[in-house]
């Protein structure tokens, strides 16, 4: 199915991987992407393969696109949530991640709230993890499934101008998206209120702007965010009714722009707030593009992880 290696052995996050990684990620979920568009959508690569889906917060689409792309690939797959768990009673998160170890799991996928969650089991644990969230710091598939979902609908990426709006300070996806749309040579710019915009994130390499309009104009790719409410102790904007006069797209501002864009968003979306309905369900959208090509994009990522330790079966 692939001809090369990742060269990690986990995904704890794009900053940890080679733009080669992300394009040998982007050539294998090209063939994926023809298997699931098949009549019999599912391989038998992973059929020795058991992954545990350990979700210690809420998801619905990376959890299921996860559990779709392991089934498709043949793998065995028990879902843990530590909302009905055994965490409830006080069980830290090695010894709840040994545990279904010991029940012999080669690969676990983990969303966690603690940043560094991930890169602090994989010092503890032989198994291989993916990163599937962790709180403010890295949503890898997100942005690996954004970046192809762009390149599918623009071509090459280099050069390209790609403004990431909204919560950027507690997002996980912007943070990913820009490590890896820089690795593959776009532009990159941020947009949003003053205070939710880290200081320093021109370090990165990303211009800043608090202009949705110039920023609009600017670009060749919108990826709108939501405002995290859920990882805002303290209030960074006024109110939604305000973010969303000055921050939300909306069909009006987008057919008053001099060319078209692409609008793309991971979810959940906040209708009404940084994007409006038919914004999010115009000719301008791809996102539910970016939710079907997650699919094979994290088939193409479990897949190149397996073939690493030798577990693909032919
Ligand atoms: N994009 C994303 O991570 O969505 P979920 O929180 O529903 O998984």
């Amino acid at each position: 199915m692939s001809e090369g290696t990742l060269s990690t052995k986990h995904l704890l996050g794009i900053k940890y991987i080679t733009k080669e990684d992300i394009e040998l990620i982007f050539s294998t979920a090209e063939k994926f992407k023809e298997v699931i568009n098949r009549p019999i959508k599912k391989v038998p690569s992973l059929r020795d393969v058991t992954i545990a889906n350990l979700f210690f917060e809420n998801s619905t689409r990376t959890k299921l696109s996860f559990e779709l792309a392991e089934k498709r690939l043949s793998a065995d797959v028990i879902n843990f949530s530590s909302s009905n768990s055994s965490v409830k009673k006080g069980e830290t998160l090695l010894d709840t991640v040994n545990n279904i170890l010991s029940m012999k799991v080669d690969l676990i996928v983990m969303r966690h709230p603690a940043p560094g969650a991930h890169f602090f089991l994989s010092k503890h644990i032989d198994a291989q993890i993916v990163n599937a969230g962790d709180g403010t710091h890295e949503h890898p598939t997100q942005a690996l499934l954004d970046a192809y979902s762009m390149q599918e609908a623009m071509g090459n990426l280099k050069g390209k101008k790609v403004c990431i709006f909204g919560d950027i300070m507690h997002s996980r996806v912007a943070l990913s998206n820009i490590y890896c749309l820089l690795k593959l040579g776009a532009k990159v710019r941020v947009c949003g209120p003053p205070t939710l915009i880290p200081k320093h994130i021109a370090t990165l390499g990303v211009e800043t702007s608090y202009n949705l309009r110039e920023s609009l104009n600017w670009c060749d790719i919108a990826n709108v965010l939501r405002i995290q409410l859920e990882r805002q102790d303290i209030k960074y904007i006024p109110s939604l009714r305000e973010y969303s006069l000055y921050y939300g797209i909306n069909k009006k501002l987008l057919d008053s722009l001099d060319k078209k864009k692409i609008i793309m968003h991971p979810g959940p979306i906040n209708r009404g707030i940084e994007l409006d309905g038919d914004v999010a369900d115009s000719e301008h959208s791809i996102i539910l593009q970016q939710v079907e090509n997650g699919v094979a994009v994290r088939m193409a990522v479990l897949f190149l992880l397996a073939n690493q330790r030798g577990k693909v079966s032919e």
